[in-house]
């Protein structure tokens, strides 16, 4: 798939006039579960919802911010496993038809601006950019540990992102470039991730 099939070509995504109109935990679960088949994909989707809720907890923001956060989160690979061509558009395009927050609809365009092409502009979007890869490759991380998420430090996860044999698919640029975008040092972030990240499915189940 080359790069530019991805692009969405727009910069803006919902409608102002629906600003706080946000789907339920039942119903997004609902939709991950319609739309994601694979597993995998699912734990990774509700592992970046919970570190964007655990965020805008920490920054103390109130319940109705921190539940947009874990929807843009929960949501942002929703088309992934079933239409990969049509990643990100195909959610995008569904959650505008429900009348959602903009803000949920434009963290998840822009989750990825090397393929579609929407730059990071709020603190969600760009801490959405920001978790994405780094979620999956310090889980990736704690599955190859003995003791997982137990012990883990953020000097093993940056040894790790130094060898660019492990987890190859999991784009160093791309993070590289969120920590800068979103303000917010390696090490802090790392940290972050192992402290909150063992705890994201057992808060979905
Ligand atoms: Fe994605
Ligand atoms: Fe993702």
């Amino acid at each position: 798939m080359n790069n530019e099939a991805l692009k969405l070509h727009r910069s803006s995504f919902g409608d102002p006039k629906n600003i706080g109109n946000v789907l339920s935990k039942e119903e997004a679960l609902k939709l991950l579960n319609d739309w994601v088949l694979n597993d995998k994909l699912q734990v990774h989707m509700k592992q970046v919802g919970f570190l964007m809720k655990k965020y805008a907890e920490s920054k103390g923001y109130s319940a109705e911010v921190q539940h947009k956060w874990y929807l843009a989160g929960l949501l942002h690979d929703a088309d992934w496993d079933q239409w990969p061509d049509q990643h990100c558009r195909k959610i995008i395009e569904e959650l505008e038809s429900r009348k959602i927050d903009p803000e949920i609809i434009r963290a998840i365009a822009s989750h990825g601006p090397r393929y579609f092409g929407v730059e990071p502009e709020t603190e969600m979007d760009k801490m959405l950019y920001a978790f994405d890869e780094l979620s999956g490759f310090t889980h990736a991380y704690s599955l190859m540990r003995p003791t997982g998420y137990e012990g883990m430090e953020a000097k093993g996860v940056k040894k790790r992102l130094k060898d660019k044999t492990f987890a190859a698919q999991v784009s160093r640029e791309d993070i590289a470039d969120a920590t800068e975008k979103a303000g917010i040092s390696l090490d802090e972030l790392i940290q972050f991730v192992i402290i909150h990240q063992k705890f994201a499915l057992s808060l979905e189940e």
